[in-house]
């Protein structure tokens, strides 16, 4: 290859949206002849067979943020977080597996999909597109849709390498974390991912880790990733996270959407620098050929270079696909007999807030998908930063209300806005059942700043704390746009009061005791109204378990101030992840608070018990166990293998789960072997992982805090991996 071939290779160049800038100012360094514009173009080297390299967005299917006006829309598949509550592995690769043909058949051979970075804090505005607040079931769910998309030959990432768990001015974070904790946790979580999927790229984040940019650190990228773990791909950087093109002796291969770092940094490093640090000696030679061949050689690992015609893409079965995601994400978290609501008898049903006459919402950002037929409605949100501008309220059609009236034909439906309290409520009292939503966007580039608006007593509703009311203003888990308050005064005004909530974290309930019924359907994409109709309504038994623990309070988690929450874009900002890997309901087991609803809750309409729990040990844990319908109604439970105790160190880590649907009366054995190093600790002196030799108690249950059946094994000494 000539040396302009190698250097072309180096960037991505972002697709411009047209309209978006002066008419004529598309990117020259993007033929005219390519009209398939999105996240990333490089050119290829026709003359050996080496295609032109097209990214685009990203887990929940194929973005089109205004690159491609002819483009008629892609299946909206459901949050991440929605797919983290189905704990469902094949579900999620053959949602890789349609979007892999989608971006296919648009002609991108690289997703930028695999976004599993873990969700440490329920304020990330980012944690609709992550699976969990745990490594191993991240690591299981994100492998799966990269080898789901790849089978497609379509180059999938894993993404936000490594710790990019907030998005508080993210371009100047440092995320500091222990090492050895870090290994144990997010690093663990991209390093058994790779194993099982072989993503063709990974991508660095925007944030600091310790000190050193994701993109250019060195210890990251050169030691752990490409040295200690061999991993054979390339690194692209996040699109305006290369300062500097120093960052490829760092480990970084290839600067993407370097627009963005002209716009950021004033400069793009790998396009205008690069090639003279190459001809003075500072980027040398055996780099350059290295940064080159990680990129081909995961082209042609990956088949981009072998495409015949795109396989035929049937939006039917994308459709059946993300109907199926958006059923299996939905959590029961309460059920106090008001669920399913009887579809043959003549209710008077109060369906309240949400835009629930509308559509479902969607996590906003880079992950946004545009539907085929488009939206319902498109709200503008705005904000701060460079993603203010796609921080919208998106609305899915078909709508709840539209879906609810299907599956309930006998019932009477009385929409109510949600407006006020007062009107609400009085919807609500001439009704014989409400169901209110409560709705919250989030998204790229931002954390939830809420604040505390909930009265210091919602019985007597008489006294709101909140801004403007001489009270701080507290940032908290609570809905916005007095949500709340409706949901107490509807909750007031009617006992069968079922809550549905549209969020991409947990929320805060002040209302959790006067309502029957709470259920999350998280961003359940396109299908989402009819899922949510179905699960209402008992067409569909609830089976989702939840993949993030719902705190009582931000007091019961390790940060409950968010440094730099709030603060203006472009401030400096360090946010000390001193929970190491005790993240999620690891953190609860270590500080014994009871949450809210913890990590794998979830109710069904059915009923299930386990049974004749037999572990074994040596070098790993290997627990076998029956799991029952003891109901009267086919369903699916999520049983999890738990250790609690390691060498008389208490220490929980979820060790292996399996979705098992049963029909009523039926039983099915389950054998679930450990991953090895979920039962060690990483020694980072010796760059291995250790088992110490001693009694290893784990525990089957419905959730990380209800613990069915439990036993003891022991373990030998292992010093073993990297
Ligand atoms: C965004 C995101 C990343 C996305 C990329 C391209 O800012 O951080 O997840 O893939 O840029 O849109």
């Amino acid at each position: 290859m000539t040396d302009d071939e190698r250097f072309s290779l180096l960037i991505s160049v972002l697709g411009e949206v047209p309209g978006s800038t002066a008419a004529g100012t598309r990117d020259p360094r993007i033929p005219e002849e390519v009209t398939n514009m999105s996240a990333g173009y490089t050119p290829g080297v026709p003359r050996l067979g080496i295609p032109a390299i097209q990214s685009s967005d990203a887990g929940m299917g194929v973005t089109n943020p205004g690159y491609r006006p002819d483009d008629e829309g892609a299946t909206a598949f459901p949050s991440s977080i929605a797919l983290g509550s189905s704990f469902n592995p094949r579900l999620v690769r053959e949602g890789g597996e349609a979007i892999g043909r989608e971006a296919r058949a648009r002609g991108f051979n690289v997703q930028l999909a695999g976004g599993c970075n873990l969700a440490r804090d329920p304020r990330n505005g980012r944690n609709f597109e992550y699976y969990s607040e745990d490594p191993y079931l991240s690591a299981v769910l994100a492998a799966e849709q990269v080898d789901g998309i790849q089978s497609q030959g379509v180059v999938s990432t894993l993404k936000h390498y490594t710790l990019n768990c907030n998005e508080t001015n993210r371009h100047w974070l440092d995320a500091i974390i222990d090492p050895d904790a870090h290994r144990e946790s997010d690093l663990l979580t991209f390093q058994i991912a790779i194993e099982r999927s072989q993503p063709g790229a990974i991508m660095s984040g925007y944030n600091k880790i310790d000190g050193e940019y994701a993109g250019g650190n060195h210890h990251l990228l050169n030691e752990v990733l490409k040295g200690a773990w061999g991993y054979p791909g390339y690194v692209m950087s996040d699109w305006g996270a290369t300062p500097q093109w120093q960052f490829a002796l760092a480990g970084l291969d290839q600067e993407s959407g370097v627009q963005a770092d002209l716009m950021l940094w004033g400069k793009q490093p790998f396009a205008d620098e690069l090639r003279d640090a190459y001809v003075n000696g500072e980027l040398p030679a055996e780099r350059l050929s290295d940064m080159v061949r990680r990129i081909l050689r995961s082209l042609f690992a990956v088949g981009v270079d072998r495409w015949g015609p795109a396989p035929e893409v049937d939006m039917a079965e994308h459709n059946r696909i993300a109907l199926e995601g958006a059923r299996q994400g939905i959590v029961l978290l309460k059920n106090d007999g008001v669920l399913p609501i009887p579809s043959d008898r003549p209710l008077a049903i109060a369906v309240i807030g949400g835009y629930a006459q509308q559509g479902v919402i969607s996590g906003t950002g880079s992950g946004a998908v545009a539907p085929v037929g488009g939206f319902a409605g498109v709200i503008k949100i705005g904000g701060a930063g460079v993603m203010g501008k796609h921080r919208n309220l998106f609305l899915f059609p078909p709508s709840p209300l539209e879906e609810l009236e299907k599956f309930l034909p006998q019932a009477h439906f009385d929409l109510d806005p949600g407006y006020t309290p007062a009107e609400a409520a009085l919807t609500a009292k001439r009704s014989d059942m409400v169901i209110v939503f409560g709705i919250r966007v989030e998204g790229e580039g931002f954390d939830s700043v809420l604040e505390g608006g909930v009265a210091e007593s919602m019985t007597e509703g008489v006294h709101r704390s909140g801004p403007g009311l001489g009270e701080p203003t507290v940032a908290d888990l609570s809905l916005p746009w007095g949500q709340d308050a409706v949901i107490d005064a509807v909750a007031s005004a009617n006992a069968n009061t079922i809550v549905v909530l549209e969020t991409g974290n947990p929320v805060s309930m002040p209302w959790r005791d006067k309502v029957k019924a709470i259920v999350q359907a998280w961003y359940p994409g396109q299908a989402g109204g009819q899922a949510i109709a179905e699960v209402l309504s008992g067409a569909v038994n609830p089976s989702g378990r939840l993949p993030i623990t719902f705190p009582e309070s931000l007091e019961q988690t390790p940060r409950p101030e968010l440094p730099g929450l709030g603060t203006p874009w472009g401030t400096a900002v360090t946010i000390e992840y001193n929970e190491g890997a005790e993240v999620g309901y690891r953190w609860f087991a270590e500080t014994g608070a009871r949450p809210m609803y913890a990590f794998g809750h979830g109710l069904g309409y059915t009923t299930f018990e386990y049974s004749d729990l037999a572990v074994t040990g040596g070098d790993t844990v290997t627990a076998t166990f029956t799991v029952s319908n003891t109901g009267d109604r086919p369903g699916a439970d999520v049983p999890q293998l738990y250790l609690t105790e390691a060498a008389g160190e208490r220490r929980q880590r979820l060790l292996g789960f399996e979705r098992v649907e049963l029909q009523p009366g039926t039983s099915h054995r389950v054998t679930l072997v450990a991953e090895p190093r979920l039962l060690a600790r990483f020694d980072g002196t010796a760059g291995k992982w250790r088992i110490t030799e001693g009694t290893y108690k784990v525990a089957v249950g419905k959730s990380a805090d209800s613990l069915d059946l439990t036993a003891e094994t022991t373990l030998t000494n292992a010093l073993f991996g990297s």
